[in-house]
């Protein structure tokens, strides 16, 4: 007789069955990093979406579980919960449009997962992000920790795919870091990008950068507008495994992170994009980097635009 199996595997809760979190789903697993709960209030979908990421393990030779759920009390002791649930943006909406719908919906996925897994480390990834991660450490009474939000990963990935499309270049080779929010007001950091440590100041003009940092802004609305059924899902999932990965295998990776501050950049009680240690306690360290008058100037506005929104959500969740 085999004896039973008595070790659990790593488990990642997804809220939000739709395509960053079916996707995100896929590339855990496939990523072999742990076992799923994708979650949905939707019956079925999150069921179906499970099974067939499951047939399809015996090709992609990975043996983790995915498990497709309507329940949060199949979310226990998740080690991390990943909050993607709410409504994608449409034409012509805005990130901040979506403010109003999707405050609810995270307030109470957050709530409801922190109830059945109060170990865990929240990422959350619905749109306005950084005031839905503020909303979710609210509602969570989380340490600023264990609560954050994926947008630099995804904005940085962008910068460096059209620098390194712009130069010819592997997109490897490139490292860039973009901070502040995730929306039109987000700081690339162009003095910092660099092609395998050249920077690309060194290998492109001015206008070319700005044209470049100028896209990246609108990386998101690009794709919306191409699409015209939602929006991007493949590079937010990868963005966000990313995250997930270097905390569940404690990588003290650093990445851009949506952070709640207090007091680093001279900002206080905001979440906004800065470059964060990620390993396996969470964010294991805020970086303060020496910015110029600019970009502190274009970081303060960043985050007095996510001061606004947040105010709005709370009168809006209070009202
Ligand atoms: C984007 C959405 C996910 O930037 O915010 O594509």
């Amino acid at each position: 007789m085999i004896s039973p199996i008595l070790c659990r595997s790593p488990r990642v809760t997804i809220v939000g069955a739709g395509r960053v979190g079916s996707t995100l789903a896929q590339r855990i697993a496939e990523k072999n990093l742990a076992d799923v709960v994708l979650l949905d209030i939707v019956e079925g979908m999150p069921q179906g979406l499970a099974l067939d990421l499951m047939e399809a393990r015996g090709i992609e030779l990975h043996h983790r579980q995915i498990i497709g759920t309507n329940d949060y009390a199949d979310t226990s002791d998740s080690e991390i919960v990943v909050i993607t649930a709410g409504i994608p943006r449409k034409p012509g909406m805005s990130r901040d449009d979506l403010l109003k719908i999707n405050a609810k919906i995270v307030v109470e996925a957050a709530k409801s997962a922190i109830a059945h897994s109060p170990n865990a480390i929240f990422i959350v990834v619905t749109n306005p992000l950084d005031v839905m991660t503020y909303l979710a450490w609210e509602a969570t009474g989380l340490p600023r920790h264990r609560v954050m939000g994926m947008a630099g990963v995804l904005d940085s990935a962008r910068f460096e795919t059209f620098i390194a499309l712009e130069l010819g270049v592997l997109p490897a080779d490139v490292k860039a870091m973009v901070l502040g929010s995730h929306g039109d007001l987000m700081v690339p950091l162009s003095r910092y990008a660099t092609v395998n440590g050249i920077p690309i100041t060194e290998l492109l003009d001015s206008a070319t950068i700005a044209r470049l940092v100028e896209r990246t802004r609108n990386g998101g609305a690009e794709i919306v507008e191409l699409m015209r059924t939602g929006g991007a899902f493949f590079a937010p999932a990868s963005a966000a495994s990313v995250m997930v990965e270097s905390i569940l295998l404690n990588q003290s990776r650093l990445l851009p992170v949506a952070t709640y501050l207090q007091g680093e950049y001279g900002l206080d009680d905001v979440v906004i994009g800065v470059p964060c240690r990620l390993g396996c306690g969470g964010i294991e360290k805020v970086l303060e980097l020496h910015l110029t008058d600019g970009e502190g100037e274009a970081l303060q506005m960043s985050a007095q635009s996510v001061r606004n929104n947040i105010n709005r959500a709370q009168e809006i969740l209070n009202g």
